[in-house]
């Protein structure tokens, strides 16, 4: 794809010269192990040294290239190093490093673009607060939710993750973050997520259970809620398991906060800026909310992270009602504005909208002929495979989820679990991925699977069973997702058979 920049991914990707982690690999992770602490969680799922990396493709130090759909989490929706941002980030860096809040071109042109592509009531009428990180946009709305409205109280959902910084690991659900927490306690009131896989509230009634659940707590004076300034909420769970909540869900939440002047934060530091085929997460459902936070794409890959608010939701907010010394980095800034030219330009949007449908059902038919796989859902790019120990009970099989990932990463395919139970590998590749990775990816993907459960339905169920191994598999062996122009088949690579030390 051309979006993908000049460069585009390495064209030869999956290629394992030396099984990971190979000899240079091994030699800085133990490099790594001796000075840094030991809490670092990513060398354990993907034990690899990087040396580069070009559009949806990482190379090591020992020359094995790897598909990477793991993008950064999500924060590399436009791939590693695409030209345009490298190009703004070089003009950028011969003007200004860091200039505080003060005005600068990079900083104007930035709030300009980003208004402009907020969505619905927000767009061009929002104010903007710069922060650093995700869990720092989420601490700072939900400030800002409370102040505006004069109360405390915020409502999260089962399954939501806003991040490990003081005030959002309050609001994050995981018991493992809170264990290790001093921050943990106040006023959260924390709501079933409504999961159409594992409904908590009723299957078959929409986002009608949360609804009403969310109206008695505020209703009755004997719920034990004693107020609620804001909603906050993921447009798709996104650590909690890619979860894509009933179409009527968020307008409903939006008709709840409006009807009991309750304020609507929408967490985007996923969902946001494409991944779900839409600039916005929320779009796919006409719903604005009053504050809405984004991070990880904004900044290409340079932190930077925002709030943007109803303009008329509080005028008086004191000077430095929020601080941080590098709110607003001009790199990140002139970065960013780049990013959301690209993705409102030309179709990348559109192009993974209709690319995430159909890889969802290529996910489907892979599902269909392994039991393990319990549930394939997703939105755009942001598409979640469920391991289950049997269908029937639903009982979450982590492991395996855990276990293909290994696999994968012996193929040279980089995928990272979520869920309560790590049991969903979720597909979060760059939006600007060619389409002969993807295929690569799939076919990687099942015969990882089938490494670990090859089961006979699956054999049977294939009338041409696909090459073995990526070492032998060609472009026609599976069903095209219908884009242009791939790049040049692969060469033969040898493949890794070891497993990841999983952490
Ligand atoms: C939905 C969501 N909100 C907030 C955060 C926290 O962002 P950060 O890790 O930049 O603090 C994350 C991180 O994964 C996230 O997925």
């Amino acid at each position: 794809m051309s979006d993908a920049g000049e460069e585009g991914s390495y064209p030869d990707a999956p290629r394992i010269v030396h099984p990971p982690p190979g000899p240079r690999s091994r030699e800085l992770l133990a490099e790594q192990g001796k000075w840094e602490t030991e809490a670092v969680a990513y060398p354990h799922y993907f034990p690899i040294a990087v040396a580069s990396a070009r559009g949806a493709t990482i190379e090591d130090v020992d020359g094995n290239r790897f598909i990477d759909w793991v993008a950064g989490i999500s924060v590399l929706n436009l791939g590693h190093r695409h030209p345009r941002l490298t190009a703004a980030l070089d003009a950028q860096s011969r003007e200004v490093w860091h200039a505080l809040e003060l005005p600068t071109e990079a900083r104007v042109r930035f709030l300009k673009e980003l208004q402009a592509s907020l969505p619905g009531t927000l767009r061009n009428h929002a104010r903007i607060f710069f922060t650093v990180t995700g869990g720092d946009a989420i601490e700072t709305a939900v400030q800002l939710a409370d102040y505006a409205q004069g109360t405390h109280g915020t409502v999260t959902f089962s399954g939501a993750y806003h991040g490990v910084h003081g005030g959002a690991v309050r609001l994050t659900s995981g018991r493992k973050y809170h264990s290790t927490s001093p921050f943990v306690g106040g006023a959260v009131v924390r709501v079933p997520f409504p999961d159409p896989y594992r409904p908590v509230l009723g299957a078959d009634e929409g986002a009608a259970g949360t609804i009403s659940y969310l109206t008695h707590l505020v209703n009755d004076p004997y719920s034990g809620v004693d107020g609620v300034s804001a909603v906050l909420v993921e447009p798709v769970l996104g650590e909690g398991g890619y979860v894509v909540p009933p179409p009527d869900f968020l307008p409903a939440l939006r008709e709840f906060c409006d009807g009991h002047g309750i304020l609507l934060i929408a967490d985007e530091v996923q969902t946001g800026l494409g991944r779900t085929g839409k600039m916005w997460g929320v779009e796919h459902t006409g719903v604005t909310p009053d504050i809405l936070c984004l991070a990880k794409t904004i900044g290409g890959g340079i932190p930077l992270s925002v709030v943007a608010y109803r303009s008329d939701l509080v005028q008086d907010l004191p000077r430095g009602f929020h601080l941080g010394t590098f709110r607003g980095n001009p790199l990140a800034l002139a970065v960013g504005t780049e990013v959301l030219k690209v993705l409102r330009q030309g179709d990348l949007l559109e192009q993974t909208a209709r690319r995430g449908t159909a890889l969802i059902e290529r996910f489907r038919a892979i599902g269909e002929r392994h039991p393990s796989i319990g549930d394939v859902r997703g939105q755009g790019f942001m598409i979640g495979v469920e391991f289950v120990k049997d269908r029937a009970s639903k009982v979450a099989w982590g492991e395996r989820a855990k276990a293909l990932r290994s696999a994968l990463f012996a193929r040279g395919v980089l995928m990272h679990t979520c869920g309560a139970w790590d049991q969903v590998l979720r597909f979060m590749a760059p939006l600007v991925i060619e389409d002969e990775l993807l295929e690569r990816g799939l076919h990687a993907f099942e015969d990882a699977l089938e490494s670990l459960d090859g089961t006979i339905e699956s054999r049977i169920a294939r009338p041409q069973k696909g090459p073995s191994s990526v070492t032998d598999w060609h472009p026609s062996a599976g069903p095209g997702l219908g884009l242009p122009s791939p790049p040049a088949p692969p060469g033969p690579h040898p493949v890794a058979e070891t497993d990841a030390d999983d952490a």
